[in-house]
């Protein structure tokens, strides 16, 4: 038999076309992973011609052996390029699944932001610190005692009529109607003591919800006692106060006014911002914006706080920041506060 006709020979020759054929349907990892235990592996049809090669006529064995490992290095070739072509491949994919466009406008953070009653007061307790007056905190659940009684309003008094009442279960407890219980509460806390704070709160009334009020709403109650306070000290004090809040050149005046636990009573306006005091629908043509209550403490309420009426003088005063902040915005309705519509606050 001559050497070339030995059938071992065409073997190889086959052995390495039915693998070259097959490794181009090795397209990933897992492929190529599996082509080369099949086809290099110690069982594969190539390693088995090395394992067998006893069987073959001894002067055929260098031949075939130098063949088998042509067969061997062709097909390892033959896989490295597989190989790399198919991580070409994979990486080429990844890239583009992963393309990102340097140029694509960014996404825009969503900024909360503050409430424009929140706003409002802030700019009051700036203003009135500057002033020297601190913040004080009462409670939103007061006793009726301190709500009414101990401000000069006895029970049944008509006076009562002046604020809506809603009245707890528990007896004797209301929501408070209004921040000057707090006046009472500053006072027995720092008597002898003068006395500079503001007061700002929830205020809670039983009212018929309309554009212009609400069941819930704040208040800044402000403070002062002391030795020789006079009514030229409130005024000197709203004054200064409504300058910086709503302008230098701003004019204001005080008209009498009545509550019970003021003496006397008075109501600041300032000029109109929205027409400059010529007429407006906001002004109702008059001019003037009312913006806070006031008055020197009612010698009583003194007393109740635990100062005498004969040496203490102080003067108090009560503003509402949702009504300062619907006439600087021109909000034409109170519930807008309320109403969580994100349109409505992020206009502030
Ligand atoms: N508490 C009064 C009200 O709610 C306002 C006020 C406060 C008036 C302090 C005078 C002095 O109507």
């Amino acid at each position: 038999m001559s050497e070339e006709q030995h059938p071992i020979l065409n073997q190889l020759e086959q052995i390495q076309q039915d693998a070259l054929a097959v490794l181009e349907t090795a397209v990933d990892e897992a492929g190529i992973t599996a082509w080369r235990s099949a086809h290099l592996g110690r069982t594969s049809p190539v390693m088995t011609v090395f394992s067998q090669m006893g069987q073959f006529p001894k002067e055929l064995r260098p031949l075939v052996g130098q063949r088998a490992n042509q067969v061997k290095l062709a097909l390892e070739a033959a896989l490295a390029e597989q190989a790399e072509r198919v991580r070409q491949a994979e990486l080429a994919q990844k890239l583009a699944a992963e393309t990102l466009d340097v140029t694509l406008p960014g996404r825009p953070q969503t900024l909360g932001r503050l409430h424009p009653i929140t706003q409002t007061l802030r700019e009051i307790y700036r203003v009135m610190g500057e002033m020297g007056f601190q913040v004080y905190r009462a409670r939103d659940v007061e006793t009726d005692d301190y709500n009414f009684t101990l401000l000069n309003i006895p029970p049944h008094h008509p006076a009562r009529d002046m604020w809506d009442t809603y009245y707890m279960t528990t007896p004797g407890m209301v929501l408070r109607t209004h921040t000057s219980p707090g006046q009472i509460r500053a006072m027995r806390e720092y008597a002898p003591d003068p006395i500079r704070v503001i007061l700002p709160g929830m205020c809670y009334r039983y009212e018929q919800v309309s554009a212009r009020s609400e069941i819930q709403f704040n208040q800044v109650e402000l403070l002062a006692v002391g030795k020789g306070i006079t009514f030229g000290d409130l005024k000197g004090t709203l004054t200064d106060f409504a300058r910086r809040m709503f302008g230098q050149n701003v004019r204001t005046r005080l008209r009498p006014s009545y509550f019970p636990f003021t003496e006397p009573s008075a109501e600041m306006d300032v000029e109109c911002f929205v027409c400059g005091g010529k007429g407006c629908q906001v002004c109702k043509s008059s001019g003037w914006l009312e913006i806070l209550g006031c008055g020197m403490v009612h010698p009583k309420v003194l007393e109740n706080g635990g100062y005498d009426p004969r040496e203490f003088t102080g003067f108090a005063a009560g503003m509402g920041p949702e009504r300062i902040t619907m006439l600087r915005h021109r909000i034409d309705d109170i519930r807008y506060f309320w109403s969580d519509d994100v349109r409505f606050l992020e206009q502030f």
